[in-house]
Protein backbone atom coordinates (compact mmCIF):
# COMPACT_ATOMS: atom_id res chain seq x y z
CA UNK A 1 0.00 0.00 0.00
CA UNK A 2 1.11 3.66 -0.90
CA UNK A 3 0.99 6.93 1.27
CA UNK A 4 2.07 10.19 0.32
CA UNK A 5 3.43 12.78 2.56
CA UNK A 6 3.69 16.61 0.95
CA UNK A 7 5.89 18.36 2.36
CA UNK A 8 4.37 21.95 3.33
CA UNK A 9 5.51 23.25 6.10
CA UNK A 10 8.23 25.77 4.76
CA UNK A 11 7.06 29.70 4.68
CA UNK A 12 9.13 30.28 1.65
CA UNK A 13 11.18 33.58 3.00
CA UNK A 14 12.62 34.14 -0.82
CA UNK A 15 9.26 34.76 -1.90
CA UNK A 16 8.74 37.92 -0.18
CA UNK A 17 5.40 36.98 0.36
CA UNK A 18 2.63 36.97 2.88
CA UNK A 19 1.27 33.98 1.47
CA UNK A 20 2.64 30.62 2.27
CA UNK A 21 5.37 29.28 -0.34
CA UNK A 22 3.01 26.22 -1.57
CA UNK A 23 -0.04 28.57 -2.20
CA UNK A 24 1.92 31.05 -4.77
CA UNK A 25 -0.20 30.31 -8.00
CA UNK A 26 1.11 28.76 -11.43
CA UNK A 27 -0.91 27.91 -13.96
CA UNK A 28 -3.97 30.35 -11.69
CA UNK A 29 -3.74 27.45 -8.65
CA UNK A 30 -1.92 27.23 -5.77
CA UNK A 31 1.20 25.21 -6.28
CA UNK A 32 0.12 22.52 -3.51
CA UNK A 33 -3.61 21.93 -5.47
CA UNK A 34 -0.88 20.66 -8.78
CA UNK A 35 0.99 18.41 -6.36
CA UNK A 36 -2.22 17.07 -4.88
CA UNK A 37 -4.03 16.35 -7.91
CA UNK A 38 -0.69 14.35 -8.99
CA UNK A 39 -0.38 12.32 -5.62
CA UNK A 40 -4.56 11.65 -6.23
CA UNK A 41 -4.43 10.47 -9.20
CA UNK A 42 -2.26 7.41 -7.31
CA UNK A 43 -4.77 6.87 -6.14
CA UNK A 44 -3.05 6.17 -2.44
CA UNK A 45 -4.21 4.84 0.89
CA UNK A 46 -3.67 8.02 2.23
CA UNK A 47 -2.53 11.31 1.49
CA UNK A 48 -0.83 13.40 4.40
CA UNK A 49 0.24 16.98 4.21
CA UNK A 50 2.61 18.60 6.51
CA UNK A 51 1.95 22.23 7.05
CA UNK A 52 3.29 24.81 9.49
CA UNK A 53 3.63 28.45 8.29
CA UNK A 54 0.27 29.84 7.35
CA UNK A 55 -1.00 26.41 8.46
CA UNK A 56 -4.81 27.66 8.35
CA UNK A 57 -4.41 29.13 5.44
CA UNK A 58 -3.02 26.37 3.33
CA UNK A 59 -5.77 23.87 4.74
CA UNK A 60 -8.50 26.62 3.65
CA UNK A 61 -7.03 26.69 0.25
CA UNK A 62 -6.97 23.73 -0.39
CA UNK A 63 -9.62 21.27 1.10
CA UNK A 64 -10.54 18.10 0.63
CA UNK A 65 -11.56 15.30 2.82
CA UNK A 66 -9.04 12.73 1.51
CA UNK A 67 -6.50 14.84 2.79
CA UNK A 68 -4.58 14.39 6.54
CA UNK A 69 -3.08 17.32 7.96
CA UNK A 70 -0.04 17.16 9.89
CA UNK A 71 1.04 20.33 12.05
CA UNK A 72 4.99 20.67 12.10
CA UNK A 73 4.57 23.08 14.62
CA UNK A 74 8.68 24.34 14.67
CA UNK A 75 10.70 23.98 11.17
CA UNK A 76 13.06 22.21 11.75
CA UNK A 77 14.11 20.49 8.27
CA UNK A 78 12.73 18.23 5.72
CA UNK A 79 13.79 14.87 7.81
CA UNK A 80 11.92 16.46 10.74
CA UNK A 81 8.89 17.17 8.66
CA UNK A 82 8.66 13.40 7.69
CA UNK A 83 9.11 12.59 11.28
CA UNK A 84 6.06 14.40 11.68
CA UNK A 85 4.33 12.61 9.43
CA UNK A 86 5.59 8.97 9.44
CA UNK A 87 3.62 8.04 13.20
CA UNK A 88 0.30 7.78 11.50
CA UNK A 89 1.36 6.11 8.75
CA UNK A 90 0.72 2.29 7.88
CA UNK A 91 3.84 0.23 8.75
CA UNK A 92 3.65 -1.98 5.68
CA UNK A 93 3.27 1.33 3.77
CA UNK A 94 5.44 2.43 1.21
CA UNK A 95 5.85 6.24 1.40
CA UNK A 96 6.16 8.87 -1.13
CA UNK A 97 7.33 11.64 -0.31
CA UNK A 98 7.15 15.07 -2.23
CA UNK A 99 8.26 18.24 -1.83
CA UNK A 100 5.39 21.11 -1.71
CA UNK A 101 7.16 23.70 -4.08
CA UNK A 102 7.44 21.39 -6.83
CA UNK A 103 4.04 22.20 -8.83
CA UNK A 104 4.69 20.34 -12.80
CA UNK A 105 5.68 16.59 -11.45
CA UNK A 106 3.28 14.36 -13.54
CA UNK A 107 2.09 11.68 -12.23
CA UNK A 108 3.72 9.32 -14.94
CA UNK A 109 7.17 10.59 -13.53
CA UNK A 110 6.16 9.29 -10.02
CA UNK A 111 5.10 6.23 -12.06
CA UNK A 112 8.19 5.52 -12.76
CA UNK A 113 9.87 6.30 -9.50
CA UNK A 114 7.52 3.64 -7.50
CA UNK A 115 8.21 1.13 -10.23
CA UNK A 116 11.74 1.15 -9.10
CA UNK A 117 12.66 -2.06 -6.60
CA UNK A 118 15.33 -0.39 -4.69
CA UNK A 119 14.33 0.11 -0.50
CA UNK A 120 15.34 3.48 -1.23
CA UNK A 121 14.58 5.12 -4.66
CA UNK A 122 14.94 9.06 -5.48
CA UNK A 123 14.33 10.96 -8.50
CA UNK A 124 17.28 12.72 -9.66
CA UNK A 125 17.93 15.36 -13.11
CA UNK A 126 20.60 16.52 -14.43
CA UNK A 127 20.35 20.29 -13.74
CA UNK A 128 21.94 22.51 -16.15
CA UNK A 129 22.75 25.16 -13.30
CA UNK A 130 22.69 22.74 -9.99
CA UNK A 131 23.19 25.71 -7.66
CA UNK A 132 20.54 25.28 -4.61
CA UNK A 133 19.75 21.45 -5.02
CA UNK A 134 21.55 18.81 -3.03
CA UNK A 135 24.07 16.95 -5.09
CA UNK A 136 23.98 13.12 -6.10
CA UNK A 137 26.69 11.89 -4.94
CA UNK A 138 27.58 8.42 -6.67
CA UNK A 139 30.57 6.08 -5.88
CA UNK A 140 31.46 3.25 -8.48
CA UNK A 141 28.35 4.39 -10.26
CA UNK A 142 25.89 3.68 -7.23
CA UNK A 143 24.50 6.31 -4.91
CA UNK A 144 26.16 6.72 -2.00
CA UNK A 145 24.51 9.61 -0.37
CA UNK A 146 23.27 13.44 -1.22
CA UNK A 147 25.26 16.70 -0.48
CA UNK A 148 23.21 19.58 0.19
CA UNK A 149 24.83 22.98 -1.49
CA UNK A 150 25.56 24.64 1.92
CA UNK A 151 27.32 21.40 3.07
CA UNK A 152 28.96 20.45 -0.47
CA UNK A 153 32.67 20.91 -1.11
CA UNK A 154 34.13 22.39 -3.96
CA UNK A 155 34.29 19.30 -6.31
CA UNK A 156 30.90 17.99 -4.86
CA UNK A 157 29.48 21.51 -6.41
CA UNK A 158 30.63 20.47 -9.43
CA UNK A 159 28.37 17.26 -9.35
CA UNK A 160 25.43 17.74 -11.80
CA UNK A 161 23.08 15.10 -11.19
CA UNK A 162 20.79 17.20 -8.11
CA UNK A 163 17.84 15.79 -5.66
CA UNK A 164 14.46 16.36 -6.82
CA UNK A 165 13.62 16.17 -3.17
CA UNK A 166 11.17 13.17 -4.09
CA UNK A 167 12.08 9.54 -2.77
CA UNK A 168 9.84 6.65 -2.14
CA UNK A 169 11.17 4.38 0.68
CA UNK A 170 8.74 1.93 3.32
CA UNK A 171 7.84 3.30 6.07
CA UNK A 172 9.44 1.13 8.46
CA UNK A 173 12.97 1.59 6.82
CA UNK A 174 12.06 5.54 6.85
CA UNK A 175 11.40 5.52 10.54
CA UNK A 176 14.77 3.98 11.37
CA UNK A 177 16.69 5.74 9.10
CA UNK A 178 15.29 9.01 10.43
CA UNK A 179 16.07 8.65 14.02
CA UNK A 180 20.01 8.34 13.23
CA UNK A 181 19.54 11.68 11.29
CA UNK A 182 21.00 14.75 13.17
CA UNK A 183 21.06 18.51 12.41
CA UNK A 184 25.34 18.57 12.64
CA UNK A 185 25.12 20.82 9.27
CA UNK A 186 25.37 24.15 7.65
CA UNK A 187 21.69 25.22 8.18
CA UNK A 188 21.17 23.30 11.45
CA UNK A 189 18.38 21.07 10.10
CA UNK A 190 17.61 17.82 9.71
CA UNK A 191 17.74 16.38 6.43
CA UNK A 192 15.81 13.54 4.90
CA UNK A 193 18.21 13.82 2.38
CA UNK A 194 20.91 12.07 5.11
CA UNK A 195 18.98 8.93 4.61
CA UNK A 196 20.33 8.35 1.50
CA UNK A 197 23.76 7.83 2.81
CA UNK A 198 22.21 6.14 6.04
CA UNK A 199 20.74 3.59 4.01
CA UNK A 200 23.90 3.21 0.97
CA UNK A 201 26.21 2.57 4.38
CA UNK A 202 23.96 0.25 5.94
CA UNK A 203 24.23 -1.60 2.24
CA UNK A 204 20.83 -1.37 1.55
CA UNK A 205 19.94 -1.05 -1.83
CA UNK A 206 19.70 2.83 -2.48
CA UNK A 207 18.78 4.00 -6.38
CA UNK A 208 18.25 7.59 -8.30
CA UNK A 209 15.44 7.37 -11.25
CA UNK A 210 16.58 10.00 -13.56
CA UNK A 211 13.93 12.37 -14.22
CA UNK A 212 13.51 12.00 -18.78
CA UNK A 213 12.13 15.48 -18.17
CA UNK A 214 13.74 18.00 -16.17
CA UNK A 215 11.68 20.60 -16.32
CA UNK A 216 8.87 18.67 -14.52
CA UNK A 217 11.08 18.97 -11.25
CA UNK A 218 11.84 22.83 -10.84
CA UNK A 219 11.09 23.87 -7.45
CA UNK A 220 10.45 27.35 -6.65
CA UNK A 221 12.20 28.63 -3.70
CA UNK A 222 11.88 32.94 -5.59
CA UNK A 223 9.69 34.91 -7.55
CA UNK A 224 12.18 34.29 -10.79
CA UNK A 225 12.53 30.45 -10.22
CA UNK A 226 8.04 30.47 -10.15
CA UNK A 227 7.96 33.08 -13.32
CA UNK A 228 9.78 30.01 -14.72
CA UNK A 229 7.98 27.43 -13.53
CA UNK A 230 4.52 29.34 -15.30
CA UNK A 231 6.73 29.39 -18.60
CA UNK A 232 6.92 25.99 -18.61
CA UNK A 233 3.17 24.96 -17.44
CA UNK A 234 2.37 27.89 -20.03
CA UNK A 235 4.41 26.15 -22.79
CA UNK A 236 2.55 22.47 -21.97
CA UNK A 237 -1.01 24.23 -21.53
CA UNK A 238 -0.75 25.02 -24.92
CA UNK A 239 0.55 22.12 -26.02
CA UNK A 240 -2.30 20.83 -24.87
CA UNK A 241 -4.60 22.76 -26.47
CA UNK A 242 -2.84 22.24 -29.98
CA UNK A 243 -2.84 18.39 -29.54
CA UNK A 244 -6.91 18.79 -28.84
CA UNK A 245 -7.32 20.46 -32.03
CA UNK A 246 -7.22 24.21 -31.37
CA UNK A 247 -5.54 27.23 -33.52
CA UNK A 248 -3.40 29.48 -31.55
CA UNK A 249 -2.51 32.28 -33.51
CA UNK A 250 0.46 33.38 -31.53
CA UNK A 251 0.73 30.69 -28.74
CA UNK A 252 3.42 32.59 -26.76
CA UNK A 253 0.42 35.04 -25.83
CA UNK A 254 -2.35 32.84 -24.64
CA UNK A 255 -2.06 32.05 -20.90
CA UNK A 256 -3.73 29.37 -19.53
CA UNK A 257 -4.98 29.05 -16.08
CA UNK A 258 -7.14 26.13 -15.57
CA UNK A 259 -8.21 22.90 -17.66
CA UNK A 260 -9.56 23.68 -20.90
CA UNK A 261 -11.90 21.48 -22.46
CA UNK A 262 -11.60 22.04 -26.36
CA UNK A 263 -13.76 20.64 -29.35
CA UNK A 264 -11.89 20.78 -32.84
CA UNK A 265 -11.09 23.72 -34.73
CA UNK A 266 -11.24 26.46 -32.20
CA UNK A 267 -9.66 29.26 -32.74
CA UNK A 268 -7.91 31.72 -29.89
CA UNK A 269 -6.28 34.82 -31.36
CA UNK A 270 -3.67 36.76 -29.51
CA UNK A 271 -3.22 37.70 -25.65
CA UNK A 272 -6.03 35.70 -24.46
CA UNK A 273 -6.42 34.34 -20.87
CA UNK A 274 -8.72 31.83 -20.10
CA UNK A 275 -8.69 30.72 -16.42
CA UNK A 276 -10.56 28.62 -14.11
CA UNK A 277 -12.04 25.85 -16.27
CA UNK A 278 -13.67 26.15 -19.15
CA UNK A 279 -15.26 23.85 -22.20
CA UNK A 280 -15.55 25.32 -25.59
CA UNK A 281 -17.08 23.48 -28.47
CA UNK A 282 -16.60 22.83 -31.64
CA UNK A 283 -15.70 26.03 -34.07
CA UNK A 284 -15.83 28.38 -31.48
CA UNK A 285 -13.65 31.58 -32.14
CA UNK A 286 -11.76 33.81 -29.39
CA UNK A 287 -10.94 37.15 -30.21
CA UNK A 288 -8.15 38.74 -29.29
CA UNK A 289 -7.47 40.25 -26.13
CA UNK A 290 -10.19 38.30 -24.19
CA UNK A 291 -10.70 37.37 -20.54
CA UNK A 292 -12.62 33.51 -20.36
CA UNK A 293 -12.81 32.78 -17.25
CA UNK A 294 -15.34 29.36 -16.15
CA UNK A 295 -17.12 29.61 -19.47
CA UNK A 296 -19.31 27.08 -21.22
CA UNK A 297 -19.33 27.80 -24.97
CA UNK A 298 -21.42 25.87 -26.92
CA UNK A 299 -20.20 25.00 -30.90
CA UNK A 300 -20.31 27.84 -33.28
CA UNK A 301 -19.88 30.76 -30.31
CA UNK A 302 -17.83 33.44 -31.10
CA UNK A 303 -16.24 36.09 -28.96
CA UNK A 304 -15.21 39.46 -30.68
CA UNK A 305 -12.44 41.21 -29.16
CA UNK A 306 -11.67 42.77 -25.87
CA UNK A 307 -14.83 40.68 -24.36
CA UNK A 308 -14.46 39.51 -20.70
CA UNK A 309 -16.34 36.42 -20.11
CA UNK A 310 -17.53 35.25 -16.47
CA UNK A 311 -19.90 32.13 -15.67
CA UNK A 312 -21.21 32.28 -19.03
CA UNK A 313 -23.17 29.41 -20.45
CA UNK A 314 -24.12 28.99 -24.29
CA UNK A 315 -26.17 26.59 -25.75
CA UNK A 316 -25.89 27.68 -29.38
CA UNK A 317 -23.70 29.08 -31.62
CA UNK A 318 -23.88 33.06 -30.03
CA UNK A 319 -22.04 36.53 -30.81
CA UNK A 320 -20.65 38.03 -28.41
CA UNK A 321 -18.64 41.58 -28.52
CA UNK A 322 -16.49 43.39 -29.18
CA UNK A 323 -15.92 45.26 -25.71
CA UNK A 324 -18.96 42.87 -23.71
CA UNK A 325 -18.98 42.11 -20.36
CA UNK A 326 -20.73 39.30 -19.25
CA UNK A 327 -20.53 38.37 -15.67
CA UNK A 328 -21.70 34.73 -13.90
CA UNK A 329 -25.13 33.76 -14.40
CA UNK A 330 -25.29 34.72 -18.00
CA UNK A 331 -26.84 32.54 -20.09
CA UNK A 332 -26.95 32.44 -23.93
CA UNK A 333 -29.28 30.48 -26.34
CA UNK A 334 -28.20 29.79 -30.15
CA UNK A 335 -28.18 32.69 -32.37
CA UNK A 336 -27.69 35.27 -29.34
CA UNK A 337 -26.25 38.50 -30.46
CA UNK A 338 -24.86 40.77 -27.26
CA UNK A 339 -22.59 43.16 -28.50
CA UNK A 340 -20.32 46.29 -27.98
CA UNK A 341 -20.54 47.95 -24.27
CA UNK A 342 -23.34 45.40 -22.89
CA UNK A 343 -23.08 44.15 -19.63
CA UNK A 344 -24.71 41.18 -18.46
CA UNK A 345 -25.53 39.18 -15.24
CA UNK A 346 -27.59 36.57 -13.76
CA UNK A 347 -29.16 36.87 -17.32
CA UNK A 348 -30.84 34.29 -19.92
CA UNK A 349 -31.15 35.43 -23.12
CA UNK A 350 -33.43 33.24 -25.30
CA UNK A 351 -32.85 32.09 -28.99
CA UNK A 352 -32.22 34.78 -31.72
CA UNK A 353 -32.49 37.42 -29.22
CA UNK A 354 -30.54 40.97 -29.11
CA UNK A 355 -28.93 43.40 -27.34
CA UNK A 356 -26.48 45.12 -29.65
CA UNK A 357 -25.04 48.11 -27.85
CA UNK A 358 -24.20 49.73 -24.52
CA UNK A 359 -26.80 47.91 -22.28
CA UNK A 360 -27.11 46.34 -18.63
CA UNK A 361 -29.15 43.74 -18.33
CA UNK A 362 -28.69 41.99 -14.83
CA UNK A 363 -31.18 39.42 -12.44
CA UNK A 364 -33.22 39.38 -16.22
CA UNK A 365 -34.60 36.59 -18.54
CA UNK A 366 -35.28 37.78 -22.00
CA UNK A 367 -37.59 36.00 -24.64
CA UNK A 368 -36.50 34.70 -28.20
CA UNK A 369 -36.25 36.88 -30.54
CA UNK A 370 -36.50 40.16 -28.21
CA UNK A 371 -34.79 43.02 -29.23
CA UNK A 372 -33.19 45.01 -26.80
CA UNK A 373 -32.05 48.53 -28.37
CA UNK A 374 -29.14 50.82 -27.04
CA UNK A 375 -28.75 52.14 -23.62
CA UNK A 376 -31.52 50.14 -22.40
CA UNK A 377 -30.57 49.72 -18.68
CA UNK A 378 -32.33 47.08 -16.14
CA UNK A 379 -32.81 48.97 -12.82
CA UNK A 380 -32.15 46.12 -10.68
CA UNK A 381 -30.98 46.89 -7.40
CA UNK A 382 -33.21 49.82 -5.21
CA UNK A 383 -30.04 50.15 -2.83
CA UNK A 384 -31.26 47.32 -0.54
CA UNK A 385 -32.22 44.16 -2.87
CA UNK A 386 -32.31 42.57 -6.59
CA UNK A 387 -35.30 42.17 -8.12
CA UNK A 388 -36.21 40.45 -11.99
CA UNK A 389 -37.14 41.73 -15.09
CA UNK A 390 -39.26 39.59 -17.23
CA UNK A 391 -38.96 40.15 -21.07
CA UNK A 392 -41.10 38.00 -23.38
CA UNK A 393 -40.36 36.88 -26.53
CA UNK A 394 -40.36 39.28 -29.50
CA UNK A 395 -40.64 42.28 -27.45
CA UNK A 396 -39.06 45.24 -28.61
CA UNK A 397 -37.24 47.66 -26.17
CA UNK A 398 -36.61 51.43 -27.90
CA UNK A 399 -33.50 52.95 -27.10
CA UNK A 400 -32.74 54.10 -23.76
CA UNK A 401 -35.16 52.43 -21.54
CA UNK A 402 -35.28 52.30 -17.78
CA UNK A 403 -36.22 49.01 -16.85
CA UNK A 404 -37.10 49.49 -13.19
CA UNK A 405 -37.45 45.76 -11.50
CA UNK A 406 -39.02 44.24 -10.44
CA UNK A 407 -41.57 44.66 -13.94
CA UNK A 408 -42.31 42.32 -16.80
CA UNK A 409 -42.57 43.40 -20.54
CA UNK A 410 -45.03 40.92 -22.54
CA UNK A 411 -44.82 39.23 -25.39
CA UNK A 412 -44.18 40.88 -28.41
CA UNK A 413 -44.91 44.66 -26.61
CA UNK A 414 -42.92 47.30 -27.93
CA UNK A 415 -41.74 50.09 -25.31
CA UNK A 416 -41.02 53.48 -26.74
CA UNK A 417 -37.56 54.75 -26.60
CA UNK A 418 -36.67 56.78 -23.70
CA UNK A 419 -39.24 55.36 -21.52
CA UNK A 420 -39.21 54.33 -17.81
CA UNK A 421 -41.03 51.56 -17.18
CA UNK A 422 -42.11 51.08 -14.06
CA UNK A 423 -45.32 48.64 -14.53
CA UNK A 424 -45.92 46.09 -15.80
CA UNK A 425 -46.18 46.47 -20.11
CA UNK A 426 -48.99 44.38 -21.82
CA UNK A 427 -48.21 42.08 -24.87
CA UNK A 428 -48.28 43.53 -28.41
CA UNK A 429 -49.40 46.58 -27.33
CA UNK A 430 -46.95 49.91 -27.31
CA UNK A 431 -46.02 51.08 -23.82
CA UNK A 432 -44.49 54.88 -23.50
CA UNK A 433 -43.78 56.48 -20.70
CA UNK A 434 -41.65 59.55 -21.14
CA UNK A 435 -42.81 63.55 -21.58
CA UNK A 436 -44.97 64.18 -24.58
CA UNK A 437 -42.83 66.38 -26.64
CA UNK A 438 -44.14 69.85 -27.24
CA UNK A 439 -42.96 72.87 -29.00
CA UNK A 440 -43.81 76.63 -28.22
CA UNK A 441 -44.39 78.89 -31.25
CA UNK A 442 -43.16 82.36 -31.02
CA UNK A 443 -40.28 81.68 -28.38
CA UNK A 444 -37.74 83.54 -29.20
CA UNK A 445 -34.32 82.87 -27.57
CA UNK A 446 -33.41 85.83 -24.95
CA UNK A 447 -31.25 88.60 -26.43
CA UNK A 448 -27.99 90.76 -24.85
CA UNK A 449 -28.86 93.51 -22.48
CA UNK A 450 -28.41 97.16 -22.92
CA UNK A 451 -25.90 98.41 -20.63
CA UNK A 452 -26.37 101.37 -21.02
CA UNK A 453 -30.49 101.50 -19.74
C1 LIG B 1 15.44 20.26 -0.79
C2 LIG B 1 16.41 19.09 -0.66
C3 LIG B 1 17.43 19.17 -1.80
C4 LIG B 1 16.71 19.17 -3.13
C5 LIG B 1 15.69 20.30 -3.19
C6 LIG B 1 14.86 20.20 -4.43
C7 LIG B 1 16.65 18.59 1.71
C8 LIG B 1 17.45 18.78 2.93
N1 LIG B 1 17.10 19.17 0.60
O1 LIG B 1 16.19 21.46 -0.60
O2 LIG B 1 18.30 18.04 -1.76
O3 LIG B 1 17.66 19.32 -4.18
O4 LIG B 1 14.80 20.21 -2.05
O5 LIG B 1 14.04 21.33 -4.56
O6 LIG B 1 15.64 17.92 1.76
N2 LIG B 1 9.70 21.81 4.45
C9 LIG B 1 8.91 21.48 5.52
N3 LIG B 1 9.42 21.55 6.77
C10 LIG B 1 10.68 21.95 7.02
C11 LIG B 1 11.50 22.28 5.91
C12 LIG B 1 10.99 22.20 4.64
O7 LIG B 1 7.74 21.14 5.36
O8 LIG B 1 11.09 21.98 8.20
C13 LIG B 1 9.13 21.74 3.11
C14 LIG B 1 9.12 23.05 2.37
O9 LIG B 1 7.90 23.72 2.57
C15 LIG B 1 9.28 22.64 0.92
C16 LIG B 1 10.03 21.32 1.00
O10 LIG B 1 9.93 20.87 2.34
O11 LIG B 1 8.06 22.44 0.29
C17 LIG B 1 11.48 21.47 0.62
O12 LIG B 1 12.07 22.41 1.49
P1 LIG B 1 13.08 23.52 0.97
O13 LIG B 1 13.48 24.37 2.11
O14 LIG B 1 12.53 24.18 -0.23
O15 LIG B 1 14.31 22.58 0.58
P2 LIG B 1 15.49 22.91 -0.42
O16 LIG B 1 16.45 23.79 0.27
O17 LIG B 1 14.95 23.37 -1.72
CA1 LIG C 1 12.91 23.86 -2.53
Amino acid sequence: MLEVIILAAGEGKRMNSARPKVLQPVGGRPMLAHLVEAARSLEPGAIRIVIGAGADQVRDAIGGDDIDWVLQAERRGTGHAVAQALPQVDEAARVLVLPGDMPLIRADTLKRLLENPADLAVLSFIAEDPAGYGRIVRRDGRVASIREEKDANEEERRIEEVNSGVLCAAASDLSIWLERVGDDNAQGEYYLTDCIGIAADADRVVDAVVAEWPDELLGANDRAQLAELERVYQRRARGALLAAGATLLDPDTVQVRGPVECGRDVVIDVNVVLEGRNRFGDGVIIGPGCVIRDCDLAAGTRVEPLSVLEGVRSTGACSVGPFARLRPGTELADGVKVGNFVETKKAKLGAGAKASHLSYIGDAEVGEQANIGAGTITCNYDGVNKHRTLIGEGAFIGSNSSLVAPVSVGKDATIGAGSVISGEAPAGQLTLARARQRSIPGWKRPSEKDEKS
